[in-house]
This record gives C-alpha cells, structure tokens and sequence, in this order.
C-alpha cells in the first residue's frame, strides 16, 4: 500500500514537474529555425568583423532550454556554454550533445541563468520573457566584461533600458563596447 503511494506520488512528479518549471518564469519554447540561422549569422559577421575564428569566441545562452541555438552555433566551430535551471532539458541537451559529438565545444550547466559566469564572454543570447529582463538587464551590466566588445542578442523582446542596434527577424542585437572606447568617444 506504501509503495503504492509512494510510486503515484512519484509519477506524478514526474508528469507534471516538467510544466511547473514552465510556469515559474519562461517557459520552454526553443527558438524557431529561421531564428537560429539568423542568429547564426549575426555571430559569423561578429567574429569576421573582429577577424577571429569560431574557435576564440564564447558563446553564452541564458536558458538554453534543448540546446537547439548552442548546438547551430558549436557546429559553426564556437565555444558554447548553456545555462538552463529545469533539470530534464538539461539531461536532454547533454545527452543530445554526446550524440552529435559535440561535448568539446559545448557544456551546459543546470543552474539559474542569473548565476551565470560571463567574465570571459563575447556573444550572449536569451529568449526569456519581458518580466525578466530587468533583472537580466541588470545582470549583464554587472557582469559583462568591460575590456571587450561584447554582442548581446535578445529573442523577442527588448532590454528596457539599451538601444539596440539593429531588430532582425525579432532578434534585439546590442553591440556592448568596452570601457575604453567609451572614455575615448565622450573625450
Ligand atoms: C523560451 S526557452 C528558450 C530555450 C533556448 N534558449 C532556445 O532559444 O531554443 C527559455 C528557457 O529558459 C529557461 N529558464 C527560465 N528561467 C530560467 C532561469 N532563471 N535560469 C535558467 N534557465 C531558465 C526555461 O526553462 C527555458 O528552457
């Protein structure tokens, strides 16, 4: 009888956990196809204008969900990072990293994106809603890196308080500069 309850209770856990993650804060929605490659290319033009390879550029998904963006751009040569808190994209985007034999160019941690290391970052991308993007907003002022141009792209939705760049196919493109630059163009 114990048992009995203990595996209904399990396997209710187990159907719906999945969608309470949803309903915290985005839920899990990947990234069209039209917007990866979009993305993609937004990335190819970035190191070409920096005329460096794939190979030297990290890129960061905040909530990276199944993996679908980090994946597009490992097999463009990049180093991608992921950081997504619902533990079953998680083990899916790991284990879909080993079967496309990419698990040197790509790790994905299961944690809050809002602990994400971006010290040594140059490409960021998120697709979260509007309600985070203060605090994401805030994150990324305090974190990005100051002695580098870093380019942040955001699905769907504006940063409250940046100017964009450019809107392509609703990805917000904001060129971050580095501090010096900064310094030198308000002299
Ligand atoms: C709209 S989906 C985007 C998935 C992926 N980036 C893509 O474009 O295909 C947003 C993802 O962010 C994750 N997420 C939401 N809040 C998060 C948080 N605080 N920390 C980590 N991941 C989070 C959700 O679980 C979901 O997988």
């Amino acid at each position: 009888m114990f048992s009995q309850a203990v595996s209904i209770v399990l396997g209710v856990h187990a159907c719906f956990l999945p969608f309470l993650w949803c309903f915290k804060s985005a839920p899990f929605c990947p990234s069209t196809s039209v917007t990866v490659s979009s993305f993609i290319n937004i990335c190819n033009d970035f190191v070409a204008s920096k005329k460096i390879p794939p190979s030297r550029v990290k890129v960061v998904d905040l909530g990276s969900g199944s993996g679908t963006v980090l994946f597009a751009a490992a097999k463009q040569g990049f180093h991608c990072i992921g950081y997504e808190r619902n533990p079953w994209l998680v083990a899916w985007a790991r284990a879909k990293t080993r079967t496309q034999g990419l698990s040197s160019l790509v790790r994905i941690y299961r944690r809050s994106l809002f602990s994400a290391d971006l010290s040594d970052v140059d490409i960021v991308y998120f697709f979260a809603v509007p309600s985070m993007l203060s605090d994401l907003e805030r994150k990324l002022d305090k974190d990005l890196p100051t002695s580098r141009q870093v380019l942040v792209v955001s699905n769907g939705f504006a940063l409250p308080n940046w100017k964009y760049q450019q809107l392509k196919n609703g990805l917000y493109i904001y060129l971050r500069q580095p501090e010096e630059t900064k310094v030198n163009t308000t002299e």
